[in-house]
């Protein structure tokens, strides 16, 4: 186990090695926040959004939750995606699965852990939603998989769904949301097919998006 002093020690040497890098770091950051990106990821300490991207503090404005959920009444979620739209105006909202996702997989089968079940009710109101193709996939990791894919879809139109999209679309507002899945497996990101533009084609996105995963023509 790593000692609490020793992450206070390895901050202290990080601090030092930014600005030995770049003496202007922190003082940029402190004058201005700019991101273009916003990622909604599961809360997984596996899931590293800055890192997996590539990006820098100050790139990319950040929501995690268990699973990755949308929900509708969800006043942080709601908050996060308002700020970064109206306030930030990010260009892109990152709705990114992971492969593996253990709360995906404790929805799928049922697992009671306490509170967090009626969290994971979102996920498993995606299962119930596509029962019938998901009780044809045999192995449970691949099942599993497919409902981590099929949930990012469904998270990802529920921010297309919000009045916070809405608006920033009909006022003529350029952001996208995209879906994405991350493979702990091997650090790679891959595109779900569910990138949203506008409006007027978010339903016909999400209806092809959902048709790639149930019809097999991902590899993963
Ligand atoms: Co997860």
């Amino acid at each position: 186990m790593i000692p609490l002093q020793e992450l206070l020690t390895r901050n202290r040497s990080w601090s030092e090695g930014e600005r030995a890098r770049d003496p202007e770091y922190f003082s940029r950051l402190v004058a201005q926040q700019t991101p273009e990106f916003m990622w909604v990821g599961c809360s997984d300490s596996r899931v590293p959004a800055n890192e997996i991207i590539g990006l820098a503090p100050g790139e990319v404005f950040v929501h995690r939750n268990i699973a990755n959920v949308v929900v509708h009444s969800d006043l942080n979620c709601l908050s996060t995606l308002q700020f970064a739209i109206d306030v930030l105006q990010v260009k892109h909202i990152l709705v990114v699965g992971h492969y593996g996702c253990g709360g995906v997989k404790a929805a799928m089968l049922d697992t009671r852990m306490g509170l967090v079940d009626n969290w994971l009710r979102h996920v498993q109101d995606v299962r119930d939603h596509y029962r019938g193709w998901l009780r044809g996939i045999e192995d449970e990791d691949k099942r599993a998989d497919r409902l981590c894919e099929l949930n990012v879809i469904e998270q990802a139109l529920n921010v297309c769904e919000t009045t916070v999209m809405r608006d920033a679309w009909a006022r003529g507002q350029e952001v996208a949301v995209h879906g994405w899945m991350y493979s702990l497996a091997d650090g790679l990101v891959t595109e779900l097919g569910a990138d949203f533009y506008r409006e007027s084609e978010v339903l016909d996105v999400y209806e092809t998006a959902v048709q790639r995963v149930t019809a097999g023509n991902r590899t993963v």
